[in-house]
């Protein structure tokens, strides 16, 4: 057997009096791929961070093809060939595609450098691979929300490390996006590289790693084979949860069905010349779930936005008969029609407890404090973190602060769009049953976005599919595994 191109070895990482990383070992040879799993929060994107030196490790050693560089500069580290492939995408919005990949070719020490033609057959050939050929001239802020996942890829393998870190590469992709890009990585392996993953789609990370860590709290619960791993009591019980199980009632239960609480009829939206919605009508009656199901770049967003007064439309939309248009989005959302946004939308320099009060500042103190409890026996974490800077939080845990606060406003009608990207499993079966609790509970109407059906569906009264901005489907969700089911599931 090679020897490992990563050792890291008791490393330690603390922010204050937080230790968000503690004593964390393990190694990788080249040609494996080792997967890191653990609960939001538990300290995965710290491991990476402190071994690229974005956040140096307190204590411990990473030592790089034998070198030990704990402690050096994240550049001096990318030297080393190690390579990170951000959540996050972060091109250079000026540069064409094309450009941003070959800017990664380039040795960078020098800032003004004109490629050579085998440098850019190079950048053609990484952009053919991962399946950015057709979209070459194009500005990144132009691309689908896969291509930009992709040309982060690409820049990876532009830059040639032989250690890569890869921070969710799932999140928010379709299966066979997810299958396209597990097959990119694979082939990171067989190239010889050392690969460390995180991701939450725990089937995915399974069928592509060679074995797993597993963390919580900063710590190692578990290590070794894929199959150990996910059958170790305490990664079940901290990590994975249980099945959801949970039942649709049928339309013909709600009382408001002349004139449904939400009333979506015929809309259009154009951005510019081109047409984001077309013809879209869909009702929500009072109490009812709904999910709208589509993939990256089907219209979720723009309906939701269009609902919530944030887009301009033509079309009707009603609530209890009343023409939401004209009325400002603060409007819409004082009336009781709240949005938990996609891409979350914190005031990341506030503290948590500022944007849950936010959110609250209409209640009376009473139903603030008496909310507040509720939310934080929902998310225990937040109660925690109440003092951190809200941009400091992890991935998942500023998904979780995006829905408390939007339920901390006390919506009539919630609108959850993608709520479960980049959340550990536990935390969706979390979410689960608090979504189970308050269908069964309160009146509180929900109108979910969702591509992760398996998430979506055990929820949803009736379910609408959104394709290419128009409604292909709608029905009862026991029926949409027969009907459209093998384009999702
Ligand atoms: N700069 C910071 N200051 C204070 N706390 C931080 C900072 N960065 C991260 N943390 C905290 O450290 C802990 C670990 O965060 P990290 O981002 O590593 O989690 P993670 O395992 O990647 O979670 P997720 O799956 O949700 O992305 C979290 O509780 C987070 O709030
Ligand atoms: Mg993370």
């Amino acid at each position: 057997m090679s020897e490992p191109l990563l050792v890291v070895d008791h490393m330690t990482k603390r922010f204050g009096g937080l230790v968000a990383v503690k004593d964390v070992s393990f190694s990788i040879r080249p040609g494996e791929i080792l997967g890191l799993i653990g609960p939001n929060g538990s300290g995965k994107s710290t491991v990476m961070k402190s071994i690229l030196g974005i956040h140096p490790p307190d204590g411990g050693s990473v030592k790089v093809d034998g070198t030990e560089v704990a402690g050096w500069a994240p550049h001096k580290i990318a030297q080393r060939g190690v390579g990170m492939v951000f959540q996050h995408s972060r091109p250079l919005h000026r540069q064409t595609v094309f450009e941003n990949i070959l800017l990664g070719l380039l040795p960078d020490r020098l800032t003004y450098l004109i490629p050579d033609a085998a440098t850019e057959r190079r950048a053609r050939e990484i952009a053919e691979k991962v399946g950015l050929g057709h979209v070459l001239d194009r500005r990144p802020g132009t691309l689908p929300f896969a291509d930009l996942r992709k040309m982060e890829i690409a820049k990876a393998i532009a830059r040639n490390p032989r250690i890569v870190l890869v921070d969710e590469p799932f999140a928010g992709l379709t299966s066979r996006e997810t299958a396209a890009f597990a097959q990119l990585i694979r082939e990171m392996r067989d190239d010889g590289r050392a690969v460390l993953i995180v991701d939450h789609n725990v089937r995915s990370v399974a069928a592509l790693v060679d074995r797993i860590y597993a963390m919580y709290v900063g710590e190692r619960i578990a290590e070794g084979s894929v199959d150990d791993v996910l059958r170790d009591e305490t990664v079940r019980r901290v990590y994975l949860g249980g099945a959801l199980t949970v039942a649709a009632r049928p339309e013909s239960s709600f009382k408001d069905v002349d004139t449904p609480f939400l009333a979506v009829d015929k809309l259009d939206v154009f951005y510019g010349k081109a047409q984001a919605l077309e013809d879209v009508s869909l009702k929500v009656h009072k109490g009812e779930f709904v999910a709208v199901v589509g993939l990256n770049g089907a219209g979720k967003t723009t309906l939701f936005n269009a609902i919530s007064g944030l887009v301009p439309y033509s079309g009707a939309i009603k609530r209890e008969g009343t023409a939401l248009a004209g009325r400002s989005a603060a409007k819409v959302a004082r009336g009781g029609i709240v949005q938990a946004p996609e891409g979350r939308d914190l005031f990341t320099e506030m503290s948590v407890r500022e944007n849950l009060e936010l959110g609250g500042a209409r209640l009376t103190p009473e139903e603030r404090e008496e909310r507040l409890d509720w939310l934080y026996g929902l998310f225990p974490i937040l109660k925690t973190r109440g003092k951190q800077n809200a941009g400091t939080l992890s991935g998942g845990e500023q998904q979780m602060l995006t829905i408390a606060r939007a339920l901390m406003m006390k919506p009539d009608m919630l609108i959850l769009d993608e709520p479960t990207l980049g959340l550990a499993p536990v935390i969706m079966e979390q979410i689960s049953k608090a979504l189970e609790k308050l269908r069964q509970t309160t009146p509180l109407t929900v109108l979910l976005g969702e591509q992760n059906v398996t998430f979506a569906l055990p929820h949803a009264d009736r379910v609408y599919v959104l394709e290419h901005g128009r409604i292909v489907w709608e029905g009862d969700p026991s029926r949409f595994e027969a009907d459209v089911g093998e384009r999702y599931l």
